[in-house]
């Protein structure tokens, strides 16, 4: 009777270093995913989702996504990586020779956006995306698709091609 007392009291210390070791590594577990989602590296696909594109999106996407000026889509990494009708806008590695990088620093005849700079931070970090490597998340081939195939699309694009 005894031994089955002692042997009951072990198995609820027993339960309860179970239960402070599994929150323990849930803590953990929940900090780091905060931590990454607070600040991505530049060379993760993550800093491109939640860094690059916010600031494509806010400055870039009016006239560089259907609209396509330039020959330039900039609302996907492959379309990004493609680039218009100068070739790819960036070159991986190279912010230095990337045409969007160039651009964006406003130093040539050509500046992008063409009405507004962008702010410091917003050029430092598209720079810093394209220093570690302009890694990025692929557009799954369905959504590429519907995306080209959009009605509005193909008229507008080239109604809007700029003459050079
Ligand atoms: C108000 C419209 C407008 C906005 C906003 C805009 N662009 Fe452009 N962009 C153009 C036009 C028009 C051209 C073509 C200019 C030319 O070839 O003379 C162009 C061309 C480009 C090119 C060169 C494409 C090529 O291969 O010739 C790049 C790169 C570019 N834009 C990047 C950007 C980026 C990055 C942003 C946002 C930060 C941006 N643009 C915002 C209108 C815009």
């Amino acid at each position: 009777m005894k031994d089955g007392i002692i042997s009951a009291q072990t198995r609820v210390v027993l339960a309860a270093a179970t239960v402070a070791v599994a929150t323990g590594i849930t803590v953990s577990i929940t900090g780091a995913v905060f931590a990454q989602q607070k600040d991505p590296a530049p060379d993760s696909p993550q800093f491109y989702t939640e860094k690059v594109e916010p600031i494509l999106d806010d400055n870039c996407y009016s006239c560089h996504q259907e609209s396509q000026s330039g020959g330039l889509r900039l609302d996907s990494y492959e379309a990004i990586l493609k680039g218009g009708g100068r070739g790819p806008a960036i070159v991986p590695g190279d912010p230095e020779t990337s045409l969007l990088i160039k651009l964006i620093r406003r130093n040539g005849l050509l500046k992008m956006p063409p009405k507004h700079a962008l702010e410091p931070a917003e050029v430092d970090v598209l720079t810093a995306w394209v220093k570690a490597g302009a890694k990025g998340v692929p557009t799954s081939a369905d959504s590429l698709a519907s995306k080209s195939t959009s009605p509005a699309g193909a008229p507008a694009s080239i109604a809007s091609k700029p003459k050079i």
